[in-house]
């Protein structure tokens, strides 16, 4: 490869384009020349952030071989809402085409528990035919600093067409790694360890200058009706939980919530003390840093906008949908490795 030599990408199910993002902030040459996502704002945030011309609002499943070729790629990100075979199906029935081309790497995620799934059993026997070799990842933000526990699926491929194919796909699917080669050790949850210490930044550090957040104050009727739900968070803290598209829409398992009082503790009676503790949720932006998608606050300049259009509501739905930037641009430099 020489140094002039740009890695061209496509992005599938691009949403707001934390996989474009991870690229650009990696140390490989790369440029994402097509995106594709049917979601109208999500294509509006795409745009806004990475300018014009690169994504385009289509269903995937319509796309054709023919005009992905044209793209010439060699790397292809995906980070489809349920079954990644589907957009790979056109590779499966092209197998035995000599005319294909097909991407020489690629990056899918997915969430937790695709792994035990027979889609990723699908997937990877397609993908070991076709000559790809693949490595697979559970992986959480909290490995890399960052205070959220977004656990994801990552798989890598590389088109290696000399790859033994020795080991059959059921044994080396076998081997999830919970952690990068050469890049730390597995997660564990230091509530279980005794001994690991983990260098997790503190949630502060993500939260805005605005620290009372009035906007995002949570009414008395959802505090009345859901309050003992909540995964309550104080600023000191260095976790919380995962922040999905119905955040502030669901109290169990969407997000965590900011306890703005830090002199009293949740624990006694969580009901009860609910209305002193000062809940409300975290802001977009806030979410914003905690995808990684922005810095932390001390460390530089905000990048990402937002057109006008766009509601908090559906912020909230896309950042919910969105990955974490980090893990994902920790991922390309191994995949380039
Ligand atoms: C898990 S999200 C991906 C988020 C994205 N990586 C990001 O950083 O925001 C899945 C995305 O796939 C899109 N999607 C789902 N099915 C699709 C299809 N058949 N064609 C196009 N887009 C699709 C959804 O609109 C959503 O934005």
């Amino acid at each position: 490869m020489t140094e002039e030599h740009i890695i061209r990408a496509l992005e599938f199910y691009s949403g707001i384009g934390g996989l474009h993002l991870a690229l650009a902030r990696s140390q490989v040459n790369g440029s994402v020349i097509r995106a594709y996502d049917w979601d109208q704002s999500a294509c509006q945030v795409y745009q806004k952030n990475h300018g014009p011309g690169i994504v385009k609002k289509a269903d995937i499943l319509l796309l054709t071989a023919t005009e992905l070729r044209t793209f010439n790629a060699e790397l292809w990100l995906l980070s489809p809402s349920c079954q990644p075979y589907t957009v790979l199906n056109p590779l499966a029935k092209g197998a035995e085409d000599p005319r294909a081309k097909y991407p020489r790497y690629m990056l899918v995620e997915n969430v937790a528990g695709f792994e035990t799934s027979s889609t990723r059993l699908r997937l990877l026997h397609i993908l070991d035919k076709l000559g790809y070799a693949c490595s697979e990842f559970l992986l959480t933000p909290l490995q890399f600093g960052i205070p959220n526990s977004r656990l994801r699926y990552y798989l890598l491929a590389k088109w290696n067409p000399l790859k033994s194919t020795n080991t059959p796909v059921e044994a080396a699917a076998q081997m999830i790694l919970r952690h990068i080669p050469g890049q730390g050790g597995d997660w564990l949850d230091p509530r279980d360890a005794t001994e690991r210490i983990y260098d997790v930044q503190e949630v502060r550090r993500y939260l805005d200058d605005d620290l009372e957040g009035s906007d995002f104050r949570i009414s008395d009727r959802v505090l009345e009706k859901w309050g003992r739900l909540f995964d309550i968070v104080l600023p000191s803290a260095r976790r919380t939980c995962c922040f999905t598209r119905g955040y502030t829409k669901l109290a169990e398992r969407a997000g965590s919530v900011l306890q703005m009082n830090e002199e009293l503790d949740g624990s006694a009676d969580a009901v009860r003390l609910l209305d002193p503790l000062r809940l409300r949720y975290f802001s977009p932006s806030e979410l914003l840093r905690l995808f990684c998608f922005e810095l932390p606050r001390d460390s530089g300049p905000e990048s990402f906008t937002w057109p006008d259009a766009i509601s908090t509501k559906t912020k909230y739905k896309l950042i919910g949908n969105s990955v974490n930037v980090e893990v994902v641009r920790h991922l390309i430099e191994y995949l380039f490795a």
